[in-house]
C-alpha cells in the first residue's frame, strides 16, 4: 500500500492585524516588516472566539466534507501544535471528541515546531505502508498571538508569526499514481536555544510565579539571521536529499510547497535549487507565520487554486525551531 493526500482544510481567525496595526503599538514599519519577510498581514484570534481546539476541528471538519467521509472512517489521528488549550493532555484527544468519533482511535501528538507537518506526515506514511492504519486525519493549530511579546522589545518575532490550522487527510492507496516517494527528516538540537520558549519549564514550581517581575523568559526569543541561514541550507539540502532518495532531480519538481516562514527564504532556496518561482505558492503575506498550520495550509489554498494537479510531482518542505527540518516528495 502507497500514502495518498485524499482531502486538506484550513481555518484562520477571522481578525485581520496589518502590518499598519502593528505600527500602532510597536516601533515597526511596514516596509521594514514587507522587505525583510513579505508579510503584508496575519491574523490573530480575539480573546474567547477561536482556541487551539476550535481551529483545529474547523478545518479537520473542512477535510472530511472535501473527502466526503464520515469522521468514523477516520482511523487514528496526529495532531501538533506549539501552544495547546491544555498543558495536558495534548490536544489531539481533545479533538477526537470534538469532531464526535463513537471509537476509540488513536490520537498522537507531536511537538516539531514549524517542521511538524512533515514529521507528523512521515509517521502516517509509515503506518499506512505498514498495514496497520488506512485513513490518517493530520491537523496543526497554532494560536500564537496570545504568547509573544507585542512590544518593541519582541517586534524581531511578533510581527512575523499568525495563528490559523490546517488540516490533511491521507489514507492507502493500491493505485501508483498518487503516492508518497520519499520523505527525510533531521534535527540538530545545538539550535535548540536559537529559537524558542523556554517558560514555564520543567524547572518552575509552582510553574508560573504570579510575583515580582515579568519574567522575559515567558515569551519566545530568536536569533533571527542564525535561523534564516540554517533555513536556506537546511530547506535546499532535504529537497536535494529527498530527489538523490527517488533519482529525480529539481527540475523534475513540478510544484514546491515551502514552509512560511521568510519569503527571502523561500526565494533562496529556489534559487540555490535553480527551481522558478512560478513553481511555489505562498501565503505568508496573509497569514504570516503559522508552525505546523503552514504546510496543509498553503497546499490546501494552492490545490483550491488549481496550482497543484494531480499526477504532479510535489516537494514539501521545512525547517524551524529545534532546529529539526525535513522534505517530502510525493506524486499527487
Ligand atoms: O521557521 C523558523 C521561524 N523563523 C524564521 O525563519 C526567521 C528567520 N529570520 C528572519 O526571518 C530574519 O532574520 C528577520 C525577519 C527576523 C530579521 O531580518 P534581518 O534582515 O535578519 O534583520 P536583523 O535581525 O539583522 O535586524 C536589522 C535591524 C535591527 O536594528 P539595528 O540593530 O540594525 O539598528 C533590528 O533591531 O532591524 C531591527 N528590527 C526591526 N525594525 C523594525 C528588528 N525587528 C524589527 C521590526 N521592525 N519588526
Amino acid at each position: 500500500m502507497n500514502t495518498k493526500i485524499l482531502s486538506s482544510g484550513m481555518y484562520v481567525p477571522n481578525q485581520v492585524v496589518t502590518n499598519f496595526d502593528l505600527e500602532k503599538i510597536m516601533e515597526t514599519n511596514d516596509e521594514w516588516i514587507q522587505q525583510r519577510s513579505g508579510i503584508k498581514e496575519r491574523r490573530w484570534v480575539e480573546p474567547g472566539i477561536d482556541t487551539t481546539l476550535s481551529m483545529a476541528t474547523v478545518a479537520s471538519k473542512q477535510a472530511l466534507d472535501r473527502a466526503h467521509l464520515n469522521v468514523d472512517e477516520i482511523d487514528m489521528i496526529i495532531f501538533g501544535a506549539l501552544v495547546t488549550d491544555y498543558v495536558f493532555p495534548g490536544t489531539g484527544v481533545l479533538l477526537q471528541e470534538s469532531l464526535g468519533f463513537s471509537k476509540t482511535v488513536p490520537a498522537l501528538d507531536i511537538r516539531n515546531q514549524c517542521s511538524g507537518f512533515i514529521y507528523a506526515l512521515s509517521v502516517a506514511d509509515a503506518w499506512i505502508r505498514s498495514g496497520m492504519y488506512k485513513k490518517i486525519l493530520i491537523v496543526g493549530s497554532e494560536i500564537h498571538s496570545t504568547s509573544i511579546d507585542k512590544t518593541t522589545r519582541g517586534r524581531d518575532i511578533s510581527v512575523l508569526f499568525g495563528d490559523g490550522a490546517g488540516a490533511m487527510i491521507v489514507e492507502a492507496c493500491a493505485d501508483e499514481k498518487s503516492k508518497i516517494l520519499s520523505t527525510v527528516l533531521h534535527s540538530e538540537g545545538k539550535g535548540s536555544s536559537v529559537l524558542c520558549l523556554k517558560k514555564p519549564s520543567s524547572n518552575d514550581s509552582p510553574r508560573i510565579q504570579i510575583s515580582g517581575d515579568f519574567d522575559l523568559e515567558l515569551y519566545p526569543q530568536m536569533e533571527g539571521r542564525l535561523v534564516f541561514k540554517n533555513a536556506v541550507t537546511r530547506m535546499s539540502e532535504a529537497i536535494l536529499e529527498v530527489c538523490s532518495n527517488t533519482n529525480t532531480s529539481p527540475d523534475d519538481i513540478d510544484f514546491v510547497i515551502a514552509h512560511q516562514a521568510n519569503l527571502r527564504i523561500n526565494q533562496m532556496v529556489l534559487d540555490n535549487l535553480k527551481i522558478p518561482h512560478s513553481k511555489t505558492h505562498n501565503t505568508l503575506q496573509k497569514y504570516g507565520n503559522t508552525t505546523m498550520a503552514t504546510i496543509p495550509i498553503t497546499f490546501d489554498e494552492a490545490v483550491l487554486e488549481g496550482k497543484i494537479q494531480r499526477g504532479d510531482l510535489v516537494a514539501l518542505v521545512a525547517f524551524g525551531a529545534g532546529f529539526t527540518w525535513g522534505a517530502t516528495l510525493l506524486r499527487y
